[in-house]
């Protein structure tokens, strides 16, 4: 296992009813709140009910309600304008990854003093120029969509509308104090949405569980139940959306799948970096890049550590593997794994999103100016090449 250094400050409080306390908490972190979150009525009734809480435990509160999917740091500043004119000490997110992430940078940004919001960003491998910020206001974080796992991590994923891309920040500043998990905040998901978010959570372990260090026994144990585990459950939920063993399992495996447990002394995403141009390039939501991306990207790579593959076939998919070779096994488990995307209603080609072979090199160039290091590679283990993701993507269509 790889060296590593490992340090989670994230407050937890999960479970069925949890929300419940969320002014309680609040009122621990600060005294004025700005609540970073939708505005199209996907979660209004969670608003609603965190601003009777937030009255009642003494808190005073605004709403910040221009949060989108792949949140702009056009936006973010138009956040933090306002935080600052309330003169907010805390703020609170609630939705999915945009709005947990939308208020993770807000509340950097308040406090950030190296200019441009987008000079926080990750907006270059290659030549980093980055200033990540040093300092945040507390953060709550509500999560109501089991995806990104930002409510546990140091990360926040921003796009720039005006600029065509799409990076991180990844500061020690950005962990929240407080998060609150209640998988009953995630009964209204659409279908649609559960199964992008589930596709993303199992990403964030695949990523590392095929990319990273070859010889860990614990970590591949863990790694393959954390993505068995989803795949058992997401069909269950899709079938039940209030089946609450099922969304329960879910919502806790996309935390514990990038909150640094199954990742300890791995960093590499590769597949997360193509999948990144796809949405500022092409505007496909993040789970749906990473479900595209994730097969042809298997297999192109799979006679490299083909007993790896061919433990996620057995273990996640449940393939057979009497009587076949490692590499067979490896092949039919990531046949399973695509049709298994595709029937739990996402896409898994490019071609479905109105993508063709004349659009790969303009894609290749944006994974090459955001994500390439100063080698001229993605890095990963081992390294990619802008012609290996060339041919991906062709077989991606
Ligand atoms: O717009 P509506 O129809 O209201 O739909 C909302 C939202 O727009 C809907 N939604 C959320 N909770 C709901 C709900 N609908 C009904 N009931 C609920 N309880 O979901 C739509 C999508 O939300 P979004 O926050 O965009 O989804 P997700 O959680 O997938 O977040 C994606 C963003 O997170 C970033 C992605 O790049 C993307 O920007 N990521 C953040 C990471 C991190 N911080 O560590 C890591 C990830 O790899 C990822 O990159
Ligand atoms: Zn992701």
């Amino acid at each position: 296992m790889n060296a590593f250094t490992y340090h989670n400050p994230v407050k937890v409080v999960f479970g069925n009813g949890t929300f419940a306390q969320a002014g309680q908490e609040a009122a621990k972190l600060g005294k004025r709140a700005i609540i970073v979150s939708y505005n199209d009525g996907s979660v209004t009734g969670t608003l609603a009910k965190l601003k009777e809480m937030l009255d009642a435990a003494g808190v005073a509160s605004m709403q910040f309600l221009e949060v989108v999917p792949n949140p702009p740091v056009e936006m973010i500043e138009r956040g933090v304008e306002q935080a600052k004119a309330f003169g907010a000490d805390l703020v609170i997110g609630v939705g999915g990854g945009s709005a947990m992430d939308a208020a993770k940078a807000l509340a950097a940004g308040v406090l950030y003093t190296h200019g441009d919001l987008w000079n926080m960003v990750y907006a270059c491998h290659s030549n980093v120029t980055t200033q990540p910020p040093e300092k945040s206001l507390p953060t709550l974080l509500i999560p109501t969509l089991p995806a990104t796992g930002s409510e546990m991590n140091n990360c926040s994923v921003l796009s720039s509308t005006t600029r065509g891309k799409k990076s991180y920040i990844w500061a020690e500043c950005l962990y929240a104090k407080t998060s609150i998990l209640d998988p009953e905040l995630t009964y209204t998901l659409p279908p649609f949405q559960t199964a992008c978010g589930s596709i993303d959570a199992i990403s964030h372990v695949l990523e590392i569980y095929v990319n990273g260090q070859d010889e860990s026994d614990l970590l591949h144990a863990w790694q393959l139940a954390l993505m068995r585990t989803i795949v058992e459950n997401l069909p269950v939920v899709l079938k039940d959306p209030k089946n609450v063993h099922a969304r329960t399992e879910l919502m806790w495996c996309a935390t514990c799948a990038i909150n640094g447990w199954a990742s300890p002394g791995d960093a590499w995403t590769p597949i997360h970096q193509v999948g990144h141009v796809l949405t500022s390039h092409h505007g496909i939501n993040h789970g749906s890049s990473l479900a595209i991306m994730m097969p042809p990207w298997m297999d192109f790579f799979k006679a490299r550590k083909p007993a790896l593959y061919a433990a996620f076939a057995t273990k996640v998919m449940g393939v057979n593997p009497e009587g076949k070779t490692e590499l067979e096994i490896a092949g039919e488990g990531i046949k399973a794994f695509k049709a298994f995307i595709k029937a739990c209603g996402v896409p898994t080609t490019l071609s479905e999103k109105g993508i063709t072979e004349a659009d790969i090199p303009a894609i290749v160039e944006g994974v090459k100016s955001v994500s390439f290091n100063a080698d001229g590679v993605l890095s990963c283990n081992p390294p990619v090449t802008s012609e290996e993701i060339a041919e991906i993507l062709k077989a991606a269509l």
